[in-house]
């Protein structure tokens, strides 16, 4: 969570910067600031809670010359989201500023210690602590910035990513990074710095990845320096970025979250390309570590979120077409749980961004006890896909909602196709398994569009459940994970309860709550326990509850009982939380927008969780 930019070069930063925040928005809107260095030597930082327009609301009558700053959108963890707590912040004598993302865990030892030397804090945040360090390290012992950066950090625990300005040195920005992730982008006569390439894209394609514990020295005028750990200079590594600028725009959408939507006719081709071939499946990662895969005694899936939910539908279809015993874990519960693990397993990290901070720590726990561990990422060049021994990328482009969508279709379809490579490899998958789930897989985003023509029906549908309170949803076998992710999809952008269930774990329980005032949205397509979600849907509608149901074409049973029906086209059973995450997608999408809620910046939620 959080974002940050740095410029320093030749032309006006303020634009650079404010522009970059929007970019990284995503990653969280509690406040914003910004820390320039004009040519007169003066520091002015500006900061506001709120989003990033409010931020330059504040700054329309404010000098915001120069051309060397920094800047941060926040996403709160130490001290609410007001001004003072914005970043950057500077240090006691003012010659300082300094943005952060991540959190300082020694913070409390270091702030008593720093006070009784005498600093004075002013906000409540873990960041001060670590700008004030450095002044004092920096006075104290009468060294140079990148001296007092390096010994702060010694002296730090937790999760950072930092840029630092200084009066003293203006041609100079420090840039640092441990668990966060922190790009610097490499312009003809400037540099650029940032969260994730995305603020960068505008100006040069060309990038160095941060690597973890390395400090960056960015010089105007001069050539890029990275020392590591030891202090001694990295090798710099420059990338060229396969971003274009029109990902990062609406395209005439209202939101970011339906236009995802809609991409995933395209971006499904994109994850397919070049992976179904002549009815198999290929893919690098597999067929390079190919030993690993065929003798893995077990796989662990680790994930949170929608990327769980993927992983829950991704332990049915290796188990199901490799035959291979498969547990699923949040990563947050995994990295604490002492797991017995072995060089025998297989630990797959599946995650949009690549930098939750949960999974992260989940892969080096992994590989601390010798698993081969593989990424499901979308995010190229992420700080998970460079953890990873190896890996497939999802391909869907950014995904900028904060609601993930396209993201968590590309994340199944190619757990899907890793099961297929995997059963390919280990001989338990059937011709006849393989042609039939191939050619659907080809036929994906084909019938993606035929389903996105429910939206209008979705629309309507939309306007009698705008001011419910609860929803449960419902499914079984490989539609329990989608009525899971429907759940999760509707919360967090209409603030509206919902809970995801086993659709035959209703009577359990749940079906408690059933009355006319809580709908049911089941997960019904014609597979093997059909009859069987009948009956569920007949339990609801028997104590007065109204059923939504997604079902195949030409369902007339369930037309029969259910309040609404949202038909979709049939595909193999373990394909349809694909085909069925789509009327879940719009559904949420719409009820959330005659809320009027901001579906892609839902309250207190970043796109990005790179804070425990
Ligand atoms: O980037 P990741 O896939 O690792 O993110 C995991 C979750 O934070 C993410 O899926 C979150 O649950 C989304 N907001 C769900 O829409």
């Amino acid at each position: 969570m959080c974002g940050i930019v740095g410029y320093i070069g030749n032309a006006q930063c303020f634009p650079i910067l404010i522009k970059g925040l929007h970019r990284l928005e995503y990653r969280g809107y509690d406040s914003a600031g910004v820390a320039i260095l004009n040519d007169n030597n003066q520091l002015n930082i500006y900061k506001s809670r709120g989003k990033v327009e409010d931020l330059e609301h504040f700054c329309e009558s404010k000098d915001v010359e120069g051309t060397i700053g920094i800047a941060h959108t926040r996403w709160a963890t130490h001290g609410e989201p007001n001004d003072v707590n914005a970043h950057p912040h500077c240090s006691s004598h003012g010659d300082l500023a300094l943005v952060h993302n991540g959190t300082i865990e020694n913070y409390n030892v270091l702030k008593k210690a720093l006070i009784e030397h005498g600093c004075e804090f002013k906000s409540e945040t873990d960041t001060e602590v670590l700008v004030q360090l450095i002044e004092y390290i920096k006075e104290n012992n009468k060294c140079t910035l990148i001296e007092a950066v390096t010994e702060a950090l010694e002296q730090v625990v937790g999760a950072y990513a930092i840029a630092v300005i200084d009066r003293n040195t203006p041609d100079t920005i420090i840039a640092a990074r441990k668990s966060s992730p922190l790009v610097i982008g490499i312009g003809d006569d400037a540099t650029y710095l940032a969260s994730d390439a995305t603020p960068i894209i505008d100006y040069t394609d060309k990038v160095v990845y941060l690597n973890d514990d390395e400090i960056a020295i960015i010089k105007k005028g001069e050539p890029l320096q990275v020392i590591n750990a030891d202090k001694e200079p990295s090798n710099i590594d420059i990338k060229t970025l396969k971003l274009s600028v029109s990902q990062l725009e609406k395209g005439g959408y209202p939101h970011f979250m339906l236009k995802e939507i809609y991409e995933q006719v395209m971006t499904l081709e994109d994850c397919i390309r070049g992976r179904v071939y002549n009815n198999s499946i290929v893919l690098s990662g597999v067929n390079e570590n190919s030993e690993a895969f065929k003798s893995a005694h077990r796989i662990i899936i680790v994930a949170c979120g929608t990327s769980w939910h993927a992983g829950l539908i991704g332990k049915r279809l290796i188990q199901d077409i490799a035959r291979v015993p498969v547990e699923v874990e949040y990563a947050s519960e995994f990295r604490y749980s002492n797991p017995v693990i072995t060089p025998n397993d297989i630990v797959i990290a599946i995650s949009q961004s690549g930098e939750t901070a949960d999974t992260l720590a989940a892969i080096s726990l992994a590989k601390e006890k010798g698993a081969f561990v593989y990424g499901v990422c979308n995010v190229v060049g992420s700080s998970i896909a460079r953890a990873t021994d190896s890996g497939t990328y999802i391909h869907v482009g950014p995904e900028i909602g904060v609601a993930s969508t396209k993201a968590f279709t590309g994340q199944v379809t190619v757990l899907a196709m890793l099961a297929l490579a995997i059963g390919q490899l280990r001989g338990t998958v059937s011709t006849d398994t393989l042609v039939r789930t191939t050619s659907a897989i080809e036929m994906l985003p084909a019938l993606i569009k035929e389903t996105l023509k429910l939206d209008k029906d979705i629309e309507k549908l939309s306007r009698t459940y705008t001011y419910v309170h609860n929803f449960l949803y419902l499914g079984r076998g490989y539609n329990f994970p989608s009525a899971l992710e429907g759940a999760l999809k509707l919360k967090e952008i209409s603030y509206i309860h919902a809970e995801g269930y086993p659709a035959a774990e209703m009577k359990h329980g749940p079906i408690a709550l059933i009355d006319h005032e809580l709908p049911t949205v089941v997960i019904a397509p014609m597979d093997d326990l059909h009859d069987k979600i009948i009956s569920n849907i007949r339990q609801v509608k028997a104590r007065g509850g109204s059923v939504i149901a997604i079902v195949n074409k030409g369902d007339k049973t369930i037309k029969s009982i259910a309040d609404f029906t949202l038909e979709i086209p049939a595909v193999p059973e373990c394909l349809s939380p694909i085909i069925a995450s789509i009327p879940l997608q719009l559904l949420a999408y719409h009820i959330a927008v005659k809320k009027g809620c901001n579906v892609d910046m839902p309250r207190n939620l970043a796109k990005s969780v790179t804070v425990e």
